[in-house]
């Protein structure tokens, strides 16, 4: 029966690749020799060769990716499953089955209905493909970004490049966070408004990078979660819900990646303090209207001859205010980087905050006595992430 089962699993993996039905494996339970092993996932991509599977080995601390042809793979997965990983997840257009070995040796074999419908979209098409394609695409047709053939109205280029840039960046965070590899991933977007970005990235996550996400968008303004709701319907994105309501009020559902762009002034301290708390790996935001420090800020010395003029100060403000946000979210156990997001001459909203949460423990004291220094100088007396942090 053991063997049946196993040799049952592998049958439905030779299968599905030569009937084009493969989507992606993984293997996990490793109790073999190799130090610091702990799964590999599988999937296929296309090289200058042909079509091949490439395996990533996740270790503790690294991870190592060998390319394979199909014939190969399927006998190197057979090799991995009798040295050491006692359990299969394969996920093909038809079923998914899960293979459960034991220690003394026998097998488990279930089978539940495909996750996905189509196979994954292979590496050679992701780099020709942009992150999110407009032709045939319902939800840029219905928020008005295309027309009825598809086409980019002439007015929303810019929206749509910012879209894209913004998926390709929670691409690269997604990809660098412990979250790699993930099968189940989940995402709150704070202040989604008319839910161009939660669109994309719930469409990019589930059906170009075949990870079963579930993405919340919270939006305090009720006439726009109806509408995002009935895209969502129209769009068969079944795991996508937006809620209304403002953030600060809210008990949000589980959140591995949080994003919030443009959500006003301290709406964004309230959304990092929620993924803080929710232990999200990665915190994306691109806050605006930075309103509650620049009136509390008094220039140091020798800087009066700068902050004088209203204009500059506002500046000083933005970037004093998203440097302690930065400081805040080091303290807090986060790598965090400040950039450009997108170059335009049409909004200055543009500045970034990205974290994704270290693996390893960090010291929040140099953070948190930068943090101190800085409200200091300016004789800041209050900022709101901190607060909500200390209520923690
Ligand atoms: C400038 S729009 C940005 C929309 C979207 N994130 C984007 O970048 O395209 C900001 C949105 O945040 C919402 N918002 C502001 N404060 C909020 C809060 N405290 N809780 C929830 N939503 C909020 C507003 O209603 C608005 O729709």
């Amino acid at each position: 029966m053991a063997d049946d089962d196993r040799e049952q699993f592998l049958a439905a993996l030779d299968e599905s690749l030569a009937g084009g039905r493969f989507v992606k494996l993984t293997l996990s339970k490793y109790r073999g020799p190799e130090a610091g092993l702990k799964n590999v996932y599988v999937r296929p991509v296309t090289l200058k060769g042909g079509g091949r599977l490439s395996f990533l080995y996740r270790y503790r601390t690294r991870d190592a990716v060998k390319n394979h042809t199909r014939a190969q793979g399927a006998r190197l997965v057979r090799g991995l499953l009798a040295s050491g990983f006692a359990g299969g997840h394969l996920f093909t257009t038809a079923e998914d089955l899960r293979l459960d070995l034991s220690r003394k040796g026998d097998a488990r074999l279930s089978r539940t209905p495909p996750t996905f419908s189509t196979p994954a979209a292979e590496e050679h098409d992701r780099r020709k493909r942009r992150a999110v394609e407009t032709e045939g695409n319902v939800y840029l047709h219905a928020l008005g970004v295309t027309n009825e053939r598809g086409e980019v109205r002439p007015a929303m280029g810019d929206k749509l490049r910012q879209i894209n840039k913004f998926v390709e960046i929670v691409a690269g965070l997604y990809d660098s966070s412990p979250l790699a590899g993930r099968e189940e991933v989940a995402l709150v977007d704070v202040g989604s408004g008319k839910g161009y970005l939660t669109f994309a990235v719930y469409d990019y996550l589930n059906n170009v990078r075949g990870v079963r996400a579930e993405v919340t968008g919270v939006e305090a303004r009720p006439e726009l979660v109806e509408l995002c709701n009935d895209v969502a319907r129209r769009a068969g994105f079944e795991r996508l819900s937006f809620r209304k309501g403002f953030v600060q009020e809210l008990e949000l559902p589980a959140a591995d990646l949080l994003v919030a762009l443009h959500a006003c002034d301290t709406a964004t301290d309230d959304a990092i303090h929620k993924g803080v708390v929710a232990g999200a790996s990665v915190i994306v935001t691109a806050p605006c209207c930075h309103k509650e420090v620049r009136p509390q800020m008094r220039a140091p010395e020798a800087l009066r001859g700068v902050l004088r003029h209203g204009h500059l100060l506002e500046r000083e403000a933005e970037s004093v205010t998203d440097s302690l946000r930065a400081l805040l979210l080091e303290a807090a156990g986060y790598r965090v980087k400040v950039f450009e997001f997108v170059t335009s001459e049409h909004t200055r909203k543009n500045t970034m905050i990205a974290a994704v949460r270290r693996d390893d423990a960090a010291d929040p004291a140099s953070a948190l006595a930068d943090f101190r220094a800085l409200k200091e100088f300016y004789g800041i007396r209050e900022q709101r992430l901190e607060k909500l942090l200390c209520e923690i």
